[in-house]
């Protein structure tokens, strides 16, 4: 008898148990109330808006991966990777830690488009300019959003408010990545000379 045939007879024999099973989709270690936050519902509603944004965004930054155009192609194309593989990575801790404090995680697609309340990336080929502005005010909306979650959730449950510490200065990391191409220098780098407010330096700013 395989293993298989195995579970399926001691289902077979135990039909009542795998109703109930089937009417409550739920196990015991869900309902469990872990003692790192005394506010689940806070934890969780934090949580899972962070997941969302954080989903919603890496959806962007790999369509602009892929279309960003213009003199910036390559290193925009090389950025949004990086944000792209980070805000992986925090999507996947925020969620899991949704799974540790007992509430699932709901990334599908319909809850990204639907509550991420974030504007959408225009489509096709997207101008290299048009990349920086849009990331810039995106990482910061979410930003300043993620922010307020980290007090919100502060005394209830220390553990998810550095978390989303954690997700907050990766976002003003990539905010500044994409916002230091736009900043005006006034003075050279190298030299510390004045490079005449932006305006052309040779022939008298003329
Ligand atoms: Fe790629």
């Amino acid at each position: 008898m395989t293993a298989r045939t195995l579970i399926l007879s001691a289902l077979l024999l135990a039909p009542s148990s795998f109703a109930a099973a089937q009417s409550k989709p739920v196990n015991q270690m869900t309902t469990l109330t872990h003692t790192g936050t005394s506010d689940r519902v806070k934890s969780t509603q934090a949580l899972q808006a962070t997941l969302t944004e954080l989903q919603a965004l890496s959806l962007q930054t790999k369509q602009a991966h892929w279309n960003v155009s213009g003199a910036l192609y390559y290193p925009l194309h090389e950025l949004l990777q990086e944000h792209y593989d980070g805000m992986a990575k925090y999507a996947d801790d925020v969620a899991e830690r949704m799974l540790a404090v007992g509430s699932s995680s709901d990334g599908r697609a319909p809850v990204i488009v639907g509550s991420s309340n974030l504007p959408e990336i225009p489509g096709g080929f997207i101008d290299d300019a048009r990349v920086l502005n849009f990331f810039t005010q995106q990482y910061a909306t979410v930003a300043q959003r993620v922010f307020k979650r980290i007090k919100d959730v502060e005394d209830a449950d220390p553990t998810t408010s550095n978390l989303l510490q954690e997700v907050e200065a990766a976002l003003e990391k990539y905010q500044w990545q994409m916002r230091a191409h736009l900043q005006p220098t006034n003075t050279d780098a190298n030299s510390g000379a004045s490079l005449n407010g932006g305006a052309p330096v040779l022939n008298g700013g003329k």
